[in-house]
C-alpha cells in the first residue's frame, strides 16, 4: 500500500495477496447495504443487479430478518442434531406447509443441498425402485451448475468447472437442456435413479427451456418411475416472478432444493423438501452436517419465507420482469451491441456482442462507474438479478443507466 492509493486499492490488495485466486471481482469493494442499494468504502452507491446471486431477493439486511437473526443470535445459535432445538420443527412444520411436501432436510449451501438430494435419490433407487446395488444412474441436463464440490463438477461439460479435477463420480450421464427426447432415452434405462435440472438455467446464462419442457420432464419422469429433482436454489423463492420456477408450468418436482435466498442473504441455509417415501429412505446416522438444522438458520428462514410473501415479491418480480425486458428489447432495436435479451421474472440477461476487443466486462466495470452493479457470466452475457424489493421508479433509474453505457459503448 502507498500513501495515495484509496482504502479501495488497499483492500483489493489485500485479498489479492492472501486470498486464493478462485475468484475475479469487478473492482468495487463494498461495505453497506440497504434494500437494492449497497455502498463502497468511499462511500459511492450502487445499485445491486446481481443480488449476490440471487440470494439477496428479500434486499440487503432486510430488518425483519436481521431482526429474526439478532433475536436468535442471543438466545441460542447452534446446537448440532445431536440434540432437540426449539426452532428445529417450527421451521420444518413451516416450510414443509409452504411448500407441500411431507418432510425437510435442511442444509447449508446449495451445493450441499444438491448433494443431498442426490443421495436421496440413490437411496430411493436401491431401496424403493430396485435398482441393484451400485448401478443407480443419475441424469443431468448440460449447461448444469449446482456448486462446485467434485460430485457437483462430475456431471458439468463447462471445462472451467471440472478441467484438472478428474477422476470424476461415476452413474452420470448428460443429456442436452431443453431435448425431451434425448432425456427419455437417458431414463428408459431402469437403472436411473433421478433426472436433476434447473428450470432456467442461471450460470449458464439465464437459459430459459421452451414451454412446456417442464410439464414434459414431469410426465416422462413420471413414466419411467424417475425421481424429477429441482434445483431450485437460483429460479426459487420469488425470483422469476413465481414462489418456484417450477409454478410457472404447475409441475411438481418429488425432490426440491432450495437455498441462498432461503436466508435472505445472511448466511449459508439450503433445504431439500420431498415426500415421505423418498425422505425416509435414509435413516439415523447416515446423512447431516453439523449446522444443518441450527436455530439460527431456522428464526432466519421462516422470516425470509413470510417476507417473500407478505411483501409480494413474487408479484413484484414478475411485473416489473416484463416491463424490464421490453425496455431491454426495445434498447436492442436501438443498437448492435445486445444479440439477446432473455429471462422471467427478476431474472434476466442480456448477450453483448463484443466490439474492438470490448466485451461484457468492460460494459460492467462501466456500469458499476455509473452506480450499477452486475457482472458478466461466460465472457458475453450480463446477468440481471436485482432485489425483489426493487420498485419500478428504482428500476427505470436503473434502466437509464444501462441503456447510456450500451448506447456509448
Ligand atoms: C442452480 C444452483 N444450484 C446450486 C448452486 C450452489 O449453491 P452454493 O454456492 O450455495 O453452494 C448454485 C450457485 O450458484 C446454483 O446457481
Amino acid at each position: 500500500m502507498t500513501e495515495t492509493s484509496t482504502r479501495s486499492q488497499y483492500l483489493i490488495d489485500l485479498e489479492d495477496q492472501f486470498g486464493a485466486h478462485n475468484y475475479h471481482p469487478i473492482p468495487v469493494v463494498l461495505e453497506k447495504g440497504e434494500g437494492v442499494y449497497v455502498w463502497d468504502v468511499e462511500g459511492k452507491r450502487y445499485f445491486d443487479f446481481l443480488a449476490a446471486y440471487s440470494a439477496v431477493n428479500q434486499g440487503h439486511c432486510h430488518p425483519r430478518i436481521i431482526k429474526a437473526l439478532t433475536e436468535q443470535a442471543k438466545k441460542l445459535t447452534l446446537t448440532s442434531r445431536a440434540f432437540y432445538n426449539s426452532v428445529l420443527g417450527e421451521y420444518e412444520k413451516y416450510i414443509t406447509s409452504y411448500f407441500g411436501y411431507d418432510k425437510v432436510l435442511p442444509m447449508n449451501t446449495g451445493v450441499e443441498g444438491g448433494e443431498t438430494a442426490l443421495k436421496l435419490a440413490r437411496r430411493w433407487a436401491y431401496d424403493v425402485k430396485g435398482v441393484p446395488e451400485n448401478k443407480a444412474k443419475l441424469v443431468f441436463a448440460k449447461g448444469n451448475f449446482w456448486g462446485r464440490t467434485l460430485a457437483a463438477i462430475s456431471s458439468s461439460n463447462d471445462p472451467s468447472s471440472y478441467k484438472g479435477f478428474g477422476p470424476f463420480m461415476t452413474g452420470y450421464e448428460l443429456v442436452d437442456y431443453n431435448d425431451l427426447k434425448a432425456l427419455e432415452a437417458a431414463i428408459k434405462d431402469p437403472n436411473t435413479a433421478a433426472f436433476m435440472v434447473e428450470p432456467i438455467q442461471g450460470e449458464a446464462g439465464v437459459v430459459v427451456p421452451d414451454e412446456g419442457y417442464l410439464k414434459g420432464v414431469r410426465d416422462l419422469c413420471t413414466k419411467y418411475n424417475v425421481l424429477f429433482i429441482a434445483d431450485e436454489v437460483q429460479t426459487g423463492l420469488a425470483r422469476t416472478g413465481k414462489m418456484l420456477a417450477c409454478d410457472h408450468e404447475q409441475v411438481k418436482p418429488d425432490i426440491l432444493i432450495l437455498g441462498k435466498a432461503l436466508s435472505g442473504g445472511t448466511m449459508p441455509v439450503s433445504a431439500v423438501l420431498a415426500n415421505d417415501e423418498v425422505m425416509l429412505t435414509i435413516k439415523p446416522g447416515e446423512h447431516g452436517s453439523t449446522y444443518g438444522g441450527n436455530p439460527l438458520a431456522c428464526a432466519v428462514s421462516i422470516e425470509a419465507l413470510k417476507v417473500l410473501k407478505e411483501e409480494k415479491l413474487a408479484e413484484n418480480a414478475e411485473e416489473l420482469g416484463q416491463y424490464f425486458r421490453a425496455e431491454m428489447k426495445k434498447l436492442q432495436s436501438e443498437c448492435d451491441v445486445i444479440s439477446a435479451v432473455r429471462g422471467k421474472g427478476l431474472l434476466n440477461a442480456i448477450v453483448i456482442k463484443e466490439k474492438n476487443g470490448k466485451s461484457a466486462w468492460e460494459v460492467c466495470v462501466q456500469f458499476a462507474a455509473e452506480g450499477l452493479l452486475a457482472k458478466p457470466t461466460h465472457g458475453d452475457i450480463i446477468r440481471f438479478a436485482p432485489p425483489l424489493v426493487i420498485t419500478k421508479e428504482q428500476l427505470k433509474e436503473c434502466i437509464n443507466i444501462i441503456r447510456k453505457v450500451i448506447l456509448t459503448f
